[in-house]
């Protein structure tokens, strides 16, 4: 997506979006038509793996694209489906989050067991949203929360918590087939994020101050964002996380990690 060079310190930022972290496609498949996405849980994507060998640090996260529209695909069978699944006699072998975690298992062992590839992977885990009152695309809301959480008001997010947990038992399987050659690092901002719903754009989805009415023309409130961070903001912190987990595998500071 994009790139920035650093020339005073010669590092490259690179910007690499895979949705879903496996490969996609389109075309008509047994009984899934041309127009749904088809995710092959077991693929690399290609695309995004090709950049691999030639990077230091990787830092990897996914997971809020398996709320979207797609259709689970697994040993070349239709095991699944997201808002699309056309005959409910017929049953799902795997939903939305089981999808994620064998996806999660999918990217990470094609990077530990990819031949060339000596970096350092860092996984950065689910982000958590803060949608109040209703769902994302149905009018939930952040609005009015202006300060961090304190310590016991963290409210239990039921998807965020079984996301988790689905990326953990990725991670745990992937790192069984791993070659060694290079290191991975689990950066879980997850639960401790749980407390910054006051971090999200909320309101202010768009840059143009005539879309911040509360009210769309049905009078339904617009879609917020409680989703996406401000910057500054909580991600900051998440850059910070991500040059110390650098700093002492460079340094070899691992007493203390
Ligand atoms: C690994 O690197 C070698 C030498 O450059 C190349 O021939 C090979 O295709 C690479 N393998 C993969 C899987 O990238
Ligand atoms: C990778 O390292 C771990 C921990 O040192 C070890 O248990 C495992 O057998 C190694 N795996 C391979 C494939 O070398």
């Amino acid at each position: 997506m994009q790139r920035w060079y650093f020339r005073s310190t010669s590092v490259m930022i690179v910007r690499i979006w895979s949705s879903w972290l496996v490969q996609e496609t389109t075309e008509k498949n047994d009984f899934a038509p041309e127009d749904v996405t088809k995710l092959h849980l077991d693929a690399r994507d290609n695309k995004f793996m090709e950049f691999i060998p030639n990077i230091d640090v990787v830092v990897v996260s996914s997971g809020h694209w398996f709320a979207k529209q797609s259709v689970y695909v697994l040993n070349n069978e239709i095991v699944g489906g997201q808002l699309w699944w056309p005959d409910q006699s017929r049953p799902m072998k795997v939903n939305n989050v089981e999808a994620f975690g064998i996806s999660v298992e999918t990217v990470l062992s094609a990077i530990l067991t990819q031949p060339n590839y000596t970096g350092l992977t860092i996984v950065r885990t689910f982000s958590p949203d803060h949608y109040e009152g209703e769902a994302w695309n149905t009018g939930g809301s952040c609005t009015g929360t202006e300060n961090p959480l304190a310590p016991g008001e963290l409210v239990e997010n039921g998807f965020t918590n079984i996301m988790h947990e689905k990326q953990v038992w990725g991670f745990k399987r992937a790192v069984k087939k791993a070659t060694n050659k290079s290191k991975l690092r689990f950066m879980d901002v997850t639960r401790i994020f749980g407390y910054r719903h006051d971090g999200h754009p909320g309101l202010y989805r768009s840059p143009d101050p005539n879309k911040m009415n509360k009210r769309g023309p049905d009078g339904r409130p617009l879609p917020q964002d409680c989703l996406h961070w401000c910057m500054p903001g909580p991600v900051d912190t998440w850059n910070e996380l991500v040059l110390e987990i650098i700093r002492r595998e460079f340094e070899g500071d691992r007493n203390s990690s």
